[in-house]
């Protein structure tokens, strides 16, 4: 079982952020997995050009960094994603990887993968962030088994709570794997987007020519 953990703080090795998902890396380490963490804000990812390639041909037109994560991500069986709180969101490093994924979504090519998120904030907007990045996951299909956040103004005795809860997060998210845990509530969303999204597909089946036909190959449209 692999397990990929993606930072996305400019800061590097002082993040805040890292901490915690150092600590989630571990906890999944110690419970089987074998893990690899990213960092995001390292790699050379340009911005999202709107050009619909990737649904006509399942080929993104940009060629830079992206191409290596996607394959990284789509080998994995789990994902923790964690950003700092940068103005009521993720970074925009981590944003610009979740521009670039317009193909994984319209394909749910996260199916069958689990993920958690973490964040760190001066203030109290911590849910609102894990949200951001859970959402993403359910938008591509995965599932989240939820989250771990920090207040910083609330020092480091709560850091280091959150430091445990997030290695305790790590361990879970190992066991919802093995298990193929279930989120109905989850699942009910994804389905609910698929049937409004079949139109979406349908009205442009001339030129998402990839999407429609790993539609047809999944039987999620007839023709
Ligand atoms: C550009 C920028 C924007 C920020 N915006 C917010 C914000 O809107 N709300 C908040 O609570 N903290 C905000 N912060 C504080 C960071 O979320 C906080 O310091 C965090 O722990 C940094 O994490 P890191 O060490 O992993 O980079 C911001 C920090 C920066 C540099």
């Amino acid at each position: 079982m692999k397990i990929v953990g993606i930072s996305s703080s400019p800061r590097g090795k002082n993040s805040n952020t890292l901490k915690l998902l150092d600590a989630a890396l571990e906890g999944a380490e110690e419970a089987g997995a074998e893990v690899e963490s990213i960092d995001v804000a390292k790699m050379k990812i340009k911005f999202c050009i709107a050009c619909d390639k990737c649904h006509k041909t399942g080929e993104c037109s940009i060629k830079d960094d992206f191409s290596a994560l996607l394959t990284k991500l789509l080998e994995a069986d789990g994902v923790i994603w964690s950003s700092p709180n940068y103005i009521t969101n993720v970074t925009a490093q981590l944003k610009t990887v979740f521009d670039r994924c317009p193909l994984v979504i319209h394909e749910q090519l996260f199916d069958g993968k689990y993920s958690m998120s973490l964040t760190t904030a001066g203030g109290n907007e911590i849910d609102f962030i894990l949200d951001i990045m859970n959402n993403f996951m359910i938008q591509c299909g995965g599932k989240a088994i939820g989250g771990v956040g920090c207040s910083m103004y609330l020092g480091p005795e709560a850091v280091e709570t959150a430091i445990e809860k997030s290695r305790e997060m790590g361990k879970d998210l190992v066991e919802a794997i093995k298990e193929k845990r279930q989120y109905p509530e989850q699942e009910a969303r994804q389905k609910a987007w698929k049937e409004g999204f079949k139109y979406s597909i349908l009205a442009n089946k001339e030129h998402w020519t990839h999407n429609c036909d790993y539609w047809m190959e999944k039987g999620w449209i007839k023709e």
